[in-house]
């Protein structure tokens, strides 16, 4: 519905998914054009189509729509397994595909009588997946960067990511094991999900006519 009743908020990572992301609900109807234009802004809104787009770190939109200051967000499954936020997650919008993979140097090999030596972002995933396999590990938190570890022999492995492989392969990395698909999805705030209900469902909708 146009015009009238209350405003949806849209959580958008920024940065080359948010582009595909707000390209997609634009092809849909909810196009803000200020988005291209260049500036440092955060917010967008269209008040005609009654929709306000927040640009925020990838790693921030869940955070943004469980704490009801975004109705709705397009957010990575790897964010998600991550940090298990307490949202809806609605649709697979089939972008932003990856797969999440532990790594290592060309060459190495494991020690499986040694403690484990894991750098990643994802320390819960991480966890949970090498737990899986009974492995000891110990975990080195970083925040981007990751192959930068078993180069220096700072940790055995990382647990990151992959899109193309190039960043691997620049830094002579390998997949060792792969072991989650990854894309993007629509997440909602459950209480946006259930009073908003009737603009969130006409966007789902709209969305399945565009997703591939
Ligand atoms: C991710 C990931 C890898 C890279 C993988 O980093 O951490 O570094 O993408 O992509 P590729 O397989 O296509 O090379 P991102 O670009 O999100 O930046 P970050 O290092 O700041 O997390």
């Amino acid at each position: 519905m146009d015009g009238g009743g209350k405003m949806l908020t849209i959580a958008l990572p920024k940065g080359r998914l948010g582009n595909k992301v707000y390209g997609m609900l634009a092809s849909v109807g909810y196009d803000c054009p200020e988005f291209y234009e260049e500036n440092r802004k955060l917010i967008f809104e269209n008040t005609e189509k009654n929709v306000r787009y927040l640009l925020v770190k990838p790693g921030d939109v869940a955070i943004y729509v469980e704490h009801h200051a975004a109705d709705i967000g397009i957010v990575g499954k790897d964010i998600i397994l991550e940090t298990n936020p307490d949202v809806y997650e609605l649709m697979d919008l089939k972008i932003g595909k990856c797969r999440m993979a532990v790594a290592a140097s060309e060459g190495y090999m494991e020690d499986p009588d040694r403690t484990l030596r894991v750098a990643t972002k994802y320390v819960n995933v991480a966890k949970e997946y090498f737990s899986e396999q009974n492995r000891d590990i110990e975990l080195i938190k970083l925040s981007g960067s990751i192959e930068l570890a078993p180069i220096l022999g700072m940790s055995d492995v990382i647990v990151d990511i992959v899109e193309t492989g190039s960043t691997l392969k620049e830094n002579h990395l390998v997949v060792t094991t792969e072991f989650r698909q990854i894309s993007s999805r629509l997440i909602a705030n459950k209480s946006s999900f259930k009073f908003q209900n009737e603009m969130i469902r006409e966007m789902m909708e709209k969305l399945e006519g565009v997703i591939q």
